[in-house]
């Protein structure tokens, strides 16, 4: 079922390092409140390169890296690609590069897709087994990730849930290895549900390459199939959309929130 689409909460900044710093502020007070009344902390990570300063911010900077207590916080991926966790595409790869090979989270706290597997629905099931020990959920249950980082691809894939894809309607498996036309391979990815069931989803969009997909998934009319990142639809928690300038380049954005040009 598709939910009707609420209005989008946005943080509009001037550029890449502006969201990484606005995106790592919002992160880390989350935390903060989070652990005051529990005792870890789950993050779906996204992957491609737009997350990168905000990682490696996470980890570097003074100011936030002290603020995290990182043995407490446990790290979860949101897709993967079909390589072995040290390849230059690995998400996985990414993020331990940027931010977890810098910090002191113990290993246990990694929880990476095993996406190198040759059998990609092993892959997905195992991962997805993973989940439900961590959240000490039954099958048919949705775990509730504390937070949830995503972005957005020039067509307008969020994750590995692209345009017209099996996975895209999927309600009651947590994680599947979907089959990507364009790339001719599966990528393993969680599903929209468990993305819509998490407490916070911070989706990072920058770059004017984006600004057309941008202004349709938004301002437009609604195609969920056509624009998967439409099917990031909070079940109860909250959503904000952190844009660049470039990225925004052709919506109307002011106080009151969005408009369409
Ligand atoms: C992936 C992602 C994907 C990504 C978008 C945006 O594995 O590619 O998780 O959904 O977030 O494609 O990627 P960029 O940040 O590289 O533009």
């Amino acid at each position: 079922m598709i939910m009707a689409a609420k209005k989008p909460k946005i943080r509009l900044v001037a550029d890449a390092e502006a969201m990484s710093r606005a995106a790592a502020d919002i992160l880390v007070e989350h935390i903060s409140k989070s652990l005051q009344t529990r005792d870890v902390y789950s993050i779906v990570l996204s992957g491609g390169s737009t997350p990168r300063r905000l990682y490696a911010l996470l980890a570097g900077d003074p100011g936030l890296r002290g603020r995290i207590p990182w043995d407490r916080i446990h790290f979860f991926w949101g897709d993967e690609r079909r390589v072995p966790p040290d390849h230059p595409e690995s998400n996985y790869h990414m993020a331990f590069e940027a931010m977890l090979s810098r910090v002191p989270v113990p290993p246990a706290n990694i929880h990476r897709m095993r996406a190198e597997n040759p059998d990609a629905d092993k892959a997905a099931g195992e991962y997805a087994q993973e989940i439900q020990q961590f959240f000490d959920i039954d099958a048919g249950e949705m775990p509730c990730f504390n937070c949830v980082l995503l972005g957005m691809g020039s067509d307008g894939h969020t994750a590995s849930l692209f345009p017209g894809s099996p996975a895209l309607g999927e309600q009651n498996r947590l994680v599947m290895a979907n089959w990507v036309d364009k790339y001719r391979s599966f990528r393993i990815t969680l599903t929209a549900p468990v993305f819509n069931n998490a407490d916070l989803i911070l989706l990072l969009v920058s770059g004017s390459q984006k600004a057309d997909t941008l202004k349709a998934v938004l301002a437009d009319v609604r195609a969920p199939d056509r624009y998967p990142v439409q099917r990031i639809q909070p079940k109860h928690g909250r959503m904000l959309w952190f844009l660049d300038r470039p990225a925004a380049k052709r919506l109307d954005i002011d106080r009151r929130g969005l408009s369409c040009d």
